[in-house]
């Protein structure tokens, strides 16, 4: 894994707080890694991730992007956890790389610059999904790809939203069945 071990440290460290946070709701650290992965396959520049939370899933973009030479744009509404990753992705020697913004991401969206080569769509209420990816979709690069997590987690409540991707004909979407499960949908 191309990880440096300055970072790594504040991975492991996240990774064994969850255990004693009721509000972290990261992904599981084998999602992490694939999409880690992801982001070389797809020499990513732009990453959106909406629902940083405390920078878990932020801290394997941005150290895809520190190599690829890009940028991650991370949303979250919580101005705790808009401080709290913030710290995370500077001790993690990524402070560079990352731009924490504080809002809703239906506000948020709209303004961050494209082309986007990769969005991660992780907020709390996943009936939102749909509305996430309508405003990151039209910055979204051909080729580029939409992850939505939680479909083997919440999979009642992502159900017309993969209904919804798996429809389009500008479109071709799969399910990874890994971590928490994630909806793949790569623009054509
Ligand atoms: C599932 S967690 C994100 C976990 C993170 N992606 C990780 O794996 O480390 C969801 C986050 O979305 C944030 N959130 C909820 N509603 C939001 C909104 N409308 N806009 C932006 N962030 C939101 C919450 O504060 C929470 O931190």
């Amino acid at each position: 894994m191309h990880i440096d071990k300055q970072t790594l440290s504040v991975i492991d460290e996240l990774d064994e707080l969850r255990k004693t946070r009721d509000d972290a709701w990261q992904i599981p650290r084998i999602e992490g890694e694939l999409l880690h992965q992801f982001a070389f396959a797809c020499n990513a520049k732009v990453i959106v991730e909406v629902g940083t939370s405390y920078g878990f899933s932020g801290l394997f973009w941005a150290a895809a992007l520190k190599r690829t030479g890009g940028t991650l744009h991370t949303i979250d509404i919580s101005e705790k956890k808009f401080h709290a990753s913030q710290a995370n992705f500077r001790r993690a020697g990524l402070g560079d790389i990352v731009v924490n913004h504080l809002g809703d991401a239906v506000a948020v969206l709209p303004t961050l610059p494209g082309p986007v080569d990769i969005a991660f769509l992780d907020g709390i209420d996943k009936k939102q999904s749909q509305r996430y990816f309508e405003l990151v979709w039209p910055a979204l690069r051909r080729g580029g790809s939409v992850f939505t997590d939680n479909t083997q987690t919440h999979p009642d409540e992502l159900a017309d939203y993969m209904k919804f991707a798996r429809s389009r004909p500008d479109a071709l979407s799969t399910e990874i069945p890994v971590g928490n499960g994630v909806e793949w949908t790569v623009k054509l």
